[in-house]
């Protein structure tokens, strides 16, 4: 496969690494020359991975392009440029319907949209995808977790979540700070919360169990666990965390 970027940013640079680290791969990627840094780093780090003179010769030599552009950009460029009736245009911005995207393309026939997470770059995480698509899905699903809707609602609600990643981690750094504010050396209290929500992490995938389930099975009844849930539940942390989803959802269902 020839598979082209249009955007050479944090997002298309990920998925490169993730597909350029795979052993055996044998992909065709061509990079828009934009961010030049990023692109002339990837094709200086990996095989077959080269730069295009300008987002035209990306499409010429292209037959999956993906569009890794902020959307102000798409709307600036994709309607200059002559996409073929049979490239396939796999769609990363966010923010844009499958109709929006259309429109800006051609004719092109094949139109998926993808939303996969930063940790692509190390082939983790899931990424969602509309419609189904079976070539899409084994490229995603070799670079972690492809998960197919199949209505454009459920994407939008399951992009949703992709707004929680800077409040977990916000959630580990006020763990850790407690762990430095009582005594424990950094780097100790860092690799502790690590391993540890490494490990929670596992957990879903070691049982079929409801979440509500597991966050009851670690809630021993009167012990420390119940005892932090109760306290965060009384002050309304996880009600909050839902009208923020529901704000997510209007924003995003706004936006498409
Ligand atoms: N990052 C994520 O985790 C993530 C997750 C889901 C979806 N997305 C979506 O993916 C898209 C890209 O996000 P990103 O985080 O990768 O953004 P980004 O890092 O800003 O990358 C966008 C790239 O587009 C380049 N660009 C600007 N003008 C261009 C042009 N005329 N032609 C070609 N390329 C041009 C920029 O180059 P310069 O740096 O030279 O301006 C930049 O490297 C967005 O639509 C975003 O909604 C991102």
């Amino acid at each position: 496969m020839k598979l082209g970027f249009i955007g050479t940013g944090a997002l298309s640079s990920a998925i490169v690494t993730g597909l350029k680290t795979l052993p055996g791969d044998t992909t065709s990627v061509i990079l828009s020359p934009r961010n030049e840094a990023i692109a002339a780093g990837l094709a200086a780090r990996f095989a077959d991975v080269t730069v295009a003179a300008d987002n035209q010769a990306v499409l010429d030599a292209s037959d999956m392009v993906m569009l890794g552009v902020r959307p102000q950009i798409a709307r600036d460029v994709l309607p200059g440029l002559r996409f073929r009736p049979d490239h396939h245009v796999v769609s990363l911005i966010a923010t844009f319907s499958c109709a929006e995207i259309a429109a800006m393309v051609g004719p092109v026939k094949r139109l998926t949209k993808a939303l996969p997470m930063p940790m692509i770059a190390i082939r983790k995480g899931p990424t969602i995808l509309f419609p189904p698509d079976p070539e899409v899905a084994a490229f995603f699903g070799r670079l972690g977790n492809a998960i197919e809707v199949t209505s454009e609602s459920e994407f939008d609600a399951l992009s949703v979540a992709t707004a929680t990643y800077a409040s977990y981690f916000k959630y580990l750094e006020t763990i850790h700070g407690w762990l430095k504010d009582h005594g424990v050396e950094e780097n100790k209290g860092r690799d502790y919360v690590s391993s540890l929500s490494a490990a929670l992490g596992q957990a879903p995938e070691t049982t079929p169990e409801s979440f509500a389930h597991l966050a009851a099975d670690y809630a021993t009844r009167g012990g420390i666990n119940e005892q932090v849930l109760r306290e965060l539940t009384e002050h309304g942390t996880f009600e909050r965390l839902k009208e923020s989803l529901g704000g997510i959802h209007r924003r995003i269902t706004a936006a498409s």
